[in-house]
């Protein structure tokens, strides 16, 4: 049974490749909205995409999927998912796909906004922190509505090295990974804890976690990815989780503390740019950012990832 759109909050997500099915499979399964629609200029895809969606839709929570190569399918969503772009290649940083998904963003973003004023914006294509910072550009919406999938991803691949490593559930582990999201992201052991126990206080208890294995899970997090698209190509399957996140975060007003990344407006000195911090994000999309005591060295590197940002953004004419 199709619903009414004006009274049926809607994720849009733009993109019907790997990301945005999985995103879309994702959120129907997770029921994050009563209906999703989905966008893309290649009209077989999307139209097989759908269809095959919809052959799923007895065995999920209630919901609708609809879609198509008219972007009038997006109209009146309230969270459009932006997963649109290229794919990273073997070996190929995600700033390298920087110029073409930015001139994707140019295009693709006035033309969303003609449909979905009101919505929240949440940017997954990569690079995604100067994807964000281009979307925030050309749309001159307030910043709080314009998001990036940030690290909400690598957190949860930390999280998970940490859980699998002392033999705890991915649940009960509170760490998060902060900066780009890509190569100069890093942990904020400061303030990470297991159960509730300060992580930097487990090796004492345990023998495990100390510096050489917080390192060696810090460097396992910040390669995964590199690791999976050598192996199948791309990463679909938790970035597609990692965005139905995000948007039930929005959808409920849930005010969750995730890090997206957003515009930095003098957070511990750093300013104009996107990154990932710990932020409130709710309805109106992203609030607070948390004001975390980071260590001089923690401020350092979120410093210097802030750097790597920003010079892409400047040789892609931000
Ligand atoms: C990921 O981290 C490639 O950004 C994508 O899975």
């Amino acid at each position: 049974m199709s619903v009414t759109p004006a009274r049926t909050p809607t994720v849009a997500v733009v993109g019907a490749g790997s990301v945005g099915a999985t995103t879309a499979y994702a959120a129907l399964v997770r029921g994050s909205a009563r209906r999703v629609a989905l966008y893309d200029i290649d009209r077989a895809k999307v139209e097989a995409e759908v269809a095959d969606l919809s052959h799923g839709l007895s065995f999920v929570p209630r919901g609708e999927i609809v879609g198509g190569d008219d972007i009038e399918v997006c109209r009146g969503a309230s969270v459009v998912v932006v997963t649109a772009g290229g794919k990273q290649r073997p070996g190929q940083s995600r700033m390298e796909l920087a110029e073409s998904t930015v001139g994707l963003v140019r295009t693709l973003l006035p033309q969303l906004l003609e449909v979905a004023p009101d919505a929240v914006y949440l940017m997954v294509t990569n690079p995604v922190d100067v994807v964000t910072q281009a979307a925030l550009t050309v749309s001159g919406l307030p910043p709080a509505r314009v998001i990036g999938s940030g690290t909400v991803l690598d957190s949860a691949r930390l999280r998970h090295e940490i859980a699998a490593r002392v033999g705890v559930a991915e649940q009960s582990v509170h760490a998060s990974i902060v900066g780009e999201h890509g190569d100069s992201e890093f942990p904020l052991w400061s303030a990470a804890s297991i159960g509730g126990v300060p992580l930097l206080e487990w090796e004492r208890a345990t023998g495990r976690l100390g510096p050489t294995e917080r390192e060696e899970i810090a460097e396992q997090v910040v390669t995964a990815a590199y690791r999976i698209i050598s192996g199948k190509g791309a990463t679909n399957y938790a970035v597609g989780l990692a965005a139905t996140r995000i948007i039930e975060a929005v959808l409920r007003d849930e005010h969750r503390v995730l890090p997206v990344s957003t515009w930095l407006a003098d957070y511990h000195g750093i300013s104009d740019v996107c990154l990932s911090v710990p932020t409130l994000v709710g309805a109106d999309g992203a609030g607070q950012r948390l004001g975390l005591p980071f260590t001089d060295d923690e401020r350092a590197r979120l410093r210097a990832s802030a750097d790597s940002i920003r010079a892409t953004a400047r040789r892609v004419g931000l």
